[in-house]
């Protein structure tokens, strides 16, 4: 980190307006090792924000994007990364509610605030800056803010793009918080906290005295328990087939244990018979379709829920037969823990910064920010929740 997020606006006076040079991880194919290189970051347009980026975490959609898993592939070079947080660098004409000098938190699933879903109090997608792994440019005039030294365009990224030491978003996708809040941990709002939490808040609205089945202990499934214990779940088995996340449960509240690995029955019987019949809800946090079928299945017939939260490689199709739908039981996917990120994402700093919502287990790592194929080496081994990179 070249500056301390405290002397950052006299700095700011220099390059607003200006094309900035700085270090940026770019993507050149996919299952490549990322390439820290000098990029150009052109200042911000209209609507738009350009934000000094202190903190970034790799989150396992980055991963499966950066593999090729997913069509969000198809644009290179690319620059990844949707979880971070940093200080506001400057603001395009008509940015009203962020200055220089602002702590933000980039969010992938924007919010415009005028639209049909944006003025609906019943989901968090936005028809103008919602999520589109396919999108690669600004919604503005269908350009990079990127570009190599010379002068090529570099791709965006889920309307982020966070490795880099500076990135343009559109104000729809960046929200200020509070600046006493703690920017490394903030940083974990930007997306698998708030996935995970928000899963367990807003779309299945967990009661207390519940049970909860978890499916897939990583960051994501992790903040679905610390959610759930919030809410007062007396019961939260969590199932991985990795035994070292089993550790780091114990602390965000999970009650019991299920490694597939150790069972000679399906998941969801075993669940089945330590909870009377089944889990009030259950959580997929994979991306993985037997995983799925057996969260479905672990859910009690005639109220269990089942929240999809895992990114499913495509084509994909749901591995239920209509007819299991007679049971009762439901599904439901979950995008940014249906938080509506400009409104709902600076209550859920205070509650962070006020202790409802503790976040001390998912930063598990810490490394400088050009040992990013490092961090990527963490996640795919399992070894790490959340390895912050320093920028
Ligand atoms: N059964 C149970 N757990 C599994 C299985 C399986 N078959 N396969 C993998 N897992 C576990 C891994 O061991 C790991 O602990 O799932 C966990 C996934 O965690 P991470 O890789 O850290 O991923 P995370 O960032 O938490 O994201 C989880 O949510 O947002 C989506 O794209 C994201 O699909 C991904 C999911
Ligand atoms: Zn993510
Ligand atoms: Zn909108």
């Amino acid at each position: 980190m070249d500056v301390g997020y405290h002397s950052y606006e006299t700095e700011s006076t220099h390059t607003a307006g200006k094309v900035i040079t700085c270090r940026a991880a770019v993507a050149w194919g996919p299952g490549q090792p990322l390439v820290i290189e000098d990029v150009q970051v052109a200042p911000p347009q209209k609507m738009e924000v350009r934000v000094k980026i202190l903190f970034t975490s790799i989150c396992h959609t980055d991963l499966s994007s950066w593999k090729g898993e997913n069509e969000a592939q198809r644009a290179y070079p690319r620059i990844l990364g949707h979880e971070a947080a940093g200080i506001v660098e400057s603001v395009g004409e008509g940015v009203e509610d962020m200055k220089i000098g602002d702590h933000v938190i980039p969010f992938f699933q924007g919010e415009c605030g005028t639209c049909i879903c944006c003025r609906s109090q019943k989901t968090n997608l936005c028809q103008k800056f919602g999520v589109n792994p396919l999108k690669s440019v600004m919604v503005n005039d269908g350009k990079t803010r990127f570009s190599t030294m010379d002068g090529n365009p570099i791709f965006h990224f889920l309307n982020t793009s966070t490795f880099s030491q500076y990135t343009v978003l559109d104000s729809a996708c960046v929200v200020k918080i509070d600046t006493k809040a703690p920017l490394e941990k903030m940083s974990l709002l930007s997306c698998g906290v708030s996935t995970g939490v928000g899963a367990a808040w807003n779309v299945a609205n967990v009661q207390p005295g519940s049970s909860v089945a978890i499916f897939g202990l990583g960051a994501v499934g992790l903040a679905v328990a610390e959610g759930a214990r919030v809410r007062g779940a007396s019961k939260i088995i969590g199932v991985d087939i990795n035994p070292s996340k089993f550790f780091k449960g114990k602390a965000v509240g999970i009650t019991e244990f299920i490694n597939p690995k150790d069972l000679d029955v399906p998941v969801h019987e075993k669940i089945g018979a330590i909870t009377e019949g089944g889990v009030d809800y259950s959580f997929e946090c994979v991306g993985n379709l037997e995983v799925l079928r057996e969260a479905f299945l672990s859910t009690h017939t005639g109220w269990g829920l089942t929240v999809l939260l895992g990114i499913h490689p495509s084509p994909m199709l749901l591995p239920l037969h209509p007819m299991e739908l007679f049971n009762g039981r439901q599904i439901v996917g979950s995008i940014f823990g249906g938080f509506k990120g400009k409104t709902q994402l600076p209550k859920l700093a205070e509650q962070c910064m006020c202790g409802t919502l503790n976040l001390d287990e998912f930063i598990t790592h810490e490394l400088p920010f050009h040992n990013i194929n490092e961090a990527f080496q963490l996640l795919i081994e399992g070894k790490s929740l959340r390895c912050l990179l320093h920028l």
